[in-house]
């Protein structure tokens, strides 16, 4: 057994990453009771985690399956039992198609994203080799301008495509908005989530109107779920970052600061008062310079500290974290401070491991199963 379990995590060397267990068990049942009350499936992504105990609390709280966004995750994922997964990513390489055709002798319900005639062309090519057949996702483009078919009739053309190859099989259509997280306003989240159900339904309705069924009609970000979900028609949510939540959601109103589940403990390694800034001992290979991918996010700084509003983490080098301040504060040297990060699965994956308490006691250790899986 973990010699810190048991103890406070004040105990903890840092950076440490923590985890709240009962912000993190609340997340993911509010996720899981918003698909269950609509009646869909939660098919949450587990970039976020990169971790099999937390994809495994998902799966006992409703989740039907996971999404990854690599061949690797999935590989961890699957040696550790999870039989129902959706790439999410265009995987067209020689080498990374022999990977999942490795991956479909044990992933029962393995399903890929695919996007174009090449791509399709590619898979049914390799698969034709073996005796398995691959279940497919038409990706479509609901304006994040990343992958993805335009909803409507290029979708009605690459199903009926897919239709001609006897090594695929159409499972459902899906979409990302993550331009959601550019939105400057509540009112521009749901246009976003509204235009999201619309991409896949839309896409979905010409498919069935030449004779193609579409069973699953997924959609998810954090930002958008709750309201592309309820969209009569959508029968799946993909949300990853709720689970834990961080400081660009707290930014766009998506949820509240006390909701955080994921937090950096950092230890105060310098003080210069009379200058007005103390530092960290969390620089960009802790909490990372994310601010928002998809746009500029309202956050200020790189991360909150718990408790300290008064303070600023201004700007970090590699391992220093500079945190400014007007007032004076009562830090000193050595004290510890929990850091709400601005994005947590980038910085969910500069560790090995979560330190995962309750009230601040230090309940379990949980790998970052996941970490670096990046092929
Ligand atoms: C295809 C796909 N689905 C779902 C998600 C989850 O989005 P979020 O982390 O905003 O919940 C992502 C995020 O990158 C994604 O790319």
């Amino acid at each position: 057994m973990n010699p810190l379990i048991g103890k406070s995590i004040s105990q903890l060397d840092t950076p440490s990453l923590l985890v709240d267990l009962k912000k993190l068990k609340k997340n993911i049942q509010n996720t899981a009771t918003f698909a269950h009350n609509h009646n869909i499936q939660l098919r949450p992504h587990i970039k976020t985690h990169k971790s099999i105990e937390i994809a495994k609390l998902q799966l006992e709280a409703g989740a039907v399956g996971i999404t990854t966004a690599k061949i690797a995750e999935a590989e961890i994922m699957a040696k550790a039992g999870i039989k129902d997964i959706l790439i999410a990513y265009p995987i067209s390489s020689p080498t990374k198609i022999e990977r999942l055709i490795n991956l479909l002798a044990t992933v029962s319900q393995l399903k890929v994203s695919v996007d174009s005639l090449e791509q399709i062309k590619l898979l049914q090519k390799h698969l034709e080799k073996t005796p398995y057949t691959i279940e497919v996702w038409i990706k479509v483009n609901s304006g994040l301008n990343r992958c993805g078919v335009k909803p409507g009739k290029q979708a009605l053309e690459l199903a009926q495509a897919i239709l001609l190859l006897s090594k695929l099989t159409l499972g459902g259509i899906f979409t990302h908005a993550g331009h959601s997280y550019a939105a400057t306003s509540q009112q521009e989240i749901e246009k976003i989530a509204l235009a999201e159900a619309e991409a896949v339904l839309t896409s979905a309705a010409v498919c069935e109107k030449a004779g193609i069924k579409i069973k699953t009609r997924s959609v998810g970000s954090t930002p958008t779920y709750k309201m592309a979900g309820a969209v009569n028609g959508i029968t799946e949510v993909r949300p990853g970052n709720s689970v834990f939540f961080d400081e660009i959601q707290v930014g766009l109103g998506v949820t509240e600061r006390k909701n955080c589940a994921l937090t950096v403990l950092a230890s105060v390694v310098g003080t210069y008062k009379e200058e007005g800034r103390i530092i960290l001992d969390a620089g960009s290979k802790t909490l990372c310079l994310d601010k928002g991918a998809h746009g500029n996010a309202s956050v200020k700084g790189h991360g909150h500290i718990n408790g300290h509003s008064n303070i600023t983490i201004e700007r970090l080098s590699e391992e220093h974290g500079v945190a400014t301040f007007k007032e004076d504060t009562a830090l000193t040297l050595n004290d510890k401070v929990q850091i709400i990060p601005n994005h947590a699965c980038t910085v969910v994956n500069q560790f090995n491991e979560f330190y995962v308490h309750e009230d601040g006691v230090i309940k379990d250790c949980w790998k970052v199963d996941a970490r670096g899986a990046s092929q």
